[in-house]
């Protein structure tokens, strides 16, 4: 069968100002509106004099340049949430830890143990944040981590209340920074949960209002972590949660984040892991070294999962520069994890030099082609079925891609050299499945 592929990326640019680029149904009416409030959120005000105008542009160039020094590449780890979610545990952290050691995930590149909701006790009576019986010494955990080579990472809200219910940071701003620099943190997701309760009774039925509330609340903590870090010199990566809301790609760097999520929750199922994988189209340039689109932490090795569908998803998160954080119960991780998490050349992808986001170039039904430009002239291209049954005869479609002639090209995950090929190459891709290539 011949597949005959459409050009999807103008297309594909209507839906997304209409929501595409979140996909779950609940927030198209927020991003359509999230559409307006970012041309506000665009001009920053600074439409005064040239001089003010330069001063902003530097301004705008020393925060990204700062962004990109903390993350050069999309950040690359674990995080306790998609296994562990509220039961996660001091042991839980030390167990991760030393197996990021002995599989080779962390000589992979995954070096951040990111603790997610539920470490969080009670403020003491000066109002510094404790950690709950779940974890007893966060410095102490956090001098463990590190003397294994990786790094810790923790989560608040600027609500009063995280997503779980635990003690935010909602008027402690400052002080936990310094709580977290004292610990020796060195990321911090910050997820907005109920924060969006201060937004609507600050600004009932005014969402340009609301943006500026959460903007501002992000901004906050971002100064707060960049005093935190002029003290102890130990930098800490800013990742933003608050599910794509207002179009956060555009402002996000604006507000010190070194990364941000573009959707809602992911789970452990193929339909959902496609519909945020397919729903990031149009978002690649927004991203870059130091701001990276994040379309939510692995799910490879949770859940039921085929070996396809797990090489789907690893797949479209490193065409998508995505932030690579495992969330899978590392003590029961099969060699065939192992080897879909860490298989290099993906990595390689994902974390490449260039920095760039790849994108959907061509759709035609449940097959997709994405290509993401690599250092040294070379392309990734990801030849995606996201059917039901195995699809035959598919194409290259070089041309679309910019690309003449013929291609020396490699294909990823059978970890073979395939020559020269063109756009009379066919190929099968298994059902949920997907053939990944390198070409220069
Ligand atoms: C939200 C976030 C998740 C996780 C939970 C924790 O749902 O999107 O990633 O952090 O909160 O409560």
């Amino acid at each position: 069968m011949r597949v005959r592929l459409l050009m999807l990326k103008a297309g594909c640019l209507v839906l997304f100002a209409a929501g595409c680029a979140v996909g779950a149904g609940a927030q198209v009416s927020q991003n359509v509106q999230a559409v307006q409030l970012t041309q506000e959120a665009q001009a920053p005000g600074v439409v005064g004099t040239h001089g003010a105008r330069a001063k902003a542009a530097k301004e705008q160039a020393q925060r990204a340049a700062a962004l990109a020094k903390i993350a050069p590449a999309p950040p690359m780890g674990w995080n306790s949430w998609n296994f562990f979610a509220g039961k996660v545990t001091d042991k839980d952290i030390r167990d991760t830890a030393n197996l990021l050691v002995s599989s080779g995930m962390r000589d992979a590149g995954y070096v951040y143990v990111n603790i997610d909701d539920t470490w969080e006790g009670e403020r003491d009576a000066s109002g510094h944040i404790q950690s709950n019986s779940k974890f007893p010494d966060m410095k102490a955990l956090a001098e463990y981590v590190h003397s294994k080579g990786l790094k810790l990472g923790i989560y608040s809200s600027p609500g009063a209340k995280t997503c779980a219910r635990y003690e935010g940071s909602l008027g402690h701003e400052e002080q936990d920074a310094e709580t977290y620099a004292e610990w020796g943190i060195d990321y911090l997701k910050y997820d907005l949960c109920s924060y969006r309760t201060v937004m609507q009774q600050q600004a009932p039925n005014d969402p340009q209002a609301q943006n500026r509330l959460m903007r501002a609340a992000y901004e906050t903590m971002h100064q707060a972590l960049l005093k935190a870090t002029a003290k102890t010199g130990r930098p800490i990566v800013y990742s933003l949660c608050q599910y794509g809301w207002d179009s956060v790609w555009q402002w996000g760097p604006s507000v010190g984040a070194n990364l941000w999520r573009t959707t809602g929750d992911i789970s452990a199922n193929f339909d959902r892991i496609s519909e945020i994988g397919r729903g990031q189209a149009g978002l690649a340039k927004f991203a870059g070294p130091g701001h990276w689109n994040d379309p939510d932490m692995l799910e490879v090795g949770n859940g039921k999962l085929t070996h396809d569908e797990n090489v789907t998803h690893m797949t479209l998160w490193a065409m998508l520069a995505a932030p690579l954080i495992a969330g899978n119960n590392l003590t029961q991780m099969t060699p065939e994890i192992g080897a879909v998490l860490m298989n290099k050349e993906a990595i390689a992808i994902d974390q490449d030099a260039l920095g760039r986001q790849g994108d959907r170039i061509f759709a035609e039904g449940p097959v997709e082609i994405w290509a993401k430009p690599l250092t040294g002239g070379r392309t990734a291209i990801a030849i995606f079925n996201f059917g039901e049954s195995a699809m035959r005869g598919i194409g290259l479609h070089l041309k679309q891609m910019g690309l003449h002639g013929k291609v020396t090209a490699r294909d990823v995950w059978a970890g073979k050299d395939l020559g020269k090929i063109g756009d009379d190459w066919r190929t099968i891709v298994p059902r949920h499945g997907v053939v990944l290539l390198v070409v220069w």
